[in-house]
């Protein structure tokens, strides 16, 4: 037995004992250790090449070992590796000041931002500023949504598969379908539903019998709307251009704030700084985190409007953990700023979603078991169904997904893997997020690797 072998082998015995298994590792039948990443691509113990195609959900949009993000990491390793979040340094003010400005560019509005580690955290603070701002602890979320595993992100997240061993969770969000248009929750067709879904939600305001308003005075029993602009763990849904704006003016007219979750879909996956710019609409607050710090340190953040966040209304230790703006992390968050602010990831983005979503289609033309695809920019998505092109083939799926971490399709004389993300409400969506660094050439070997494994698993 090989050296590399033999180790493996130890470690995978050492992990079945001592690691806990509540995680998602177990997701695959045998779990695969990473050793060496680089660009688009992960490389195991043998030294075999995996294709990233969703590059640690999106917390690496601008690929792996990113010289120039990198770079900062070490500077600041020299520098200022430690001090408490108690004190200020120099680049968590400036990395506050740079979101808060582009935002500001985007949104015409002013805002604070406030630092923590993690994206649950950080939905956490922003689930704590609206709280204190209007009093109310109840909140609407999407069907199909996904904030996090913390308690109070639980309560928004909808699958109740994440809160059925933990008890009753007194908060838990009024949710709200989705306009998943492939699979209507009122079985309408986009073409022709003028946005019933839109109608559905706000008859609940015409009466105190259904429980989310009084009539007399108007006052509404919830707080805020949490919003992914497409939905992530949800299977990349993306929905038409104007429910958004058409939800917000509801919103409106019943003073309940718009939180858009930025987590995954911020920082260019759709081509956009936040994805929620596509849909011309203007949130109360934003929250994000992973490719933040391209996945080099756990940092997240929340950016909100003035009047929710001043220090008069959210005053000093409102919310705090110890390595909340960390310097290592706000040093290679402003690195990732001024990395994004060189490249012209807006065109290339969407040039890239574009090329990349037309081999899509063309796969789609070729089998039917396909029975979807969409993107924008790099989040991109592709729906397996049985051969009638709707039921979901979540089997199929899955035989796809551990196919592709087996590393061994051929190819033009080399053996590759490919790394696949599941999502969807019946975990049979491809959801789509390679790095924004990808090249066409990867490009083209992913659509003929994903090929590969589609006649492999015998479509
Ligand atoms: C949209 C969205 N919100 C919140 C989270 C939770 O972030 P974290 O896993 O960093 O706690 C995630 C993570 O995948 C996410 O995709």
């Amino acid at each position: 037995m090989k050296l590399c072998e033999s180790e493996e082998k130890e470690l995978l015995e050492l992990e079945a004992q001592y690691c806990s298994y509540g995680d998602t590792v177990h997701y695959l039948d045998k779990p695969i250790i990473f050793e060496r990443c680089e660009g688009s691509w992960l490389f195991d113990m043998h030294g075999k090449p995996y294709l990233d195609m969703q590059m640690w959900y999106s917390a690496v949009n601008f690929g792996y070992r990113n010289k120039e993000i990198d770079e900062a990491y070490n500077r600041q390793m020299t520098k200022l590796p430690q001090v408490a979040s108690q004190y200020l340094h120099k680049e968590k003010i400036l990395l506050a000041a740079n979101i808060a400005k582009e935002t500001e560019k985007r949104l015409g509005t002013k805002g604070r931002v406030h630092f923590n580690v993690g994206g649950s955290q950080s939905i956490e603070d922003s689930l704590k500023l609206i709280r204190n701002y209007k009093k109310k602890s109840l909140m609407f979320a999407f069907m199909g949504g996904y904030h996090g595993r913390t308690l109070g992100a639980t309560e928004i997240t909808s699958s109740f598969r994440y809160r059925k061993r933990y008890g009753h969770f007194s908060n838990r969000a009024l949710f709200v379908p989705y306009p998943y248009c492939f699979r209507c929750f009122y079985g309408k067709n986009r073409k022709n539903c003028d946005y019933e879904c839109i109608k559905h939600f706000e008859k609940l305001f015409e009466t105190e019998y259904y429980g989310i308003i009084d009539t007399k005075d108007n006052e509404v029993e919830y707080a805020a709307f949490y919003i992914e602009p497409i939905q992530g763990t949800g299977g990349y849904v993306i929905p038409p251009i104007e429910y958004f704006k058409r939800l917000s003016a509801v919103l409106k007219k019943y003073n309940i704030l718009l939180v858009d979750d930025e987590i995954q879909m911020g920082f260019y996956r759709t081509g956009k700084l936040w994805a929620i710019e596509h849909f011309d609409v203007k949130p109360d607050l934003i929250v994000f985190a992973k490719s933040l710090t391209n996945g080099l340190n756990p940092l997240s953040g929340l950016w909100a409007k003035e009047e929710f966040i001043n220090p008069q209304i959210f005053p000093p230790g409102s919310t705090h953990s110890t390595f909340s703006s960390n310097p290592i992390g706000t040093a290679i968050g402003l690195a990732t700023i001024e990395y994004i602010k060189k490249n012209d990831f807006e065109k290339t983005v969407k040039e890239k979603g574009n090329y990349l979503l037309s081999k899509l289609r063309e796969l789609q033309q070729k089998y039917r078991v396909i029975g979807d695809v969409d993107g924008l920019g790099l989040a991109l998505r592709v729906e397996m169904t049985k051969r009638d092109g709707f039921a979901p083939d979540r089997a199929l799926t899955d035989m796809i997904f551990q196919e592709g971490m087996k590393g061994n399709i051929e190819m033009d004389g080399e053996k590759y893997g490919l790394v696949l993300d599941v999502g969807g409400y019946y975990k049979n969506v491809f959801t789509l997020a390679p790095a924004l660094t990808i090249t066409y050439e990867e490009i083209d070997l992913f659509v003929k690797l994903f090929e590969a494994l589609l006649k492999r698993c015998g479509v």
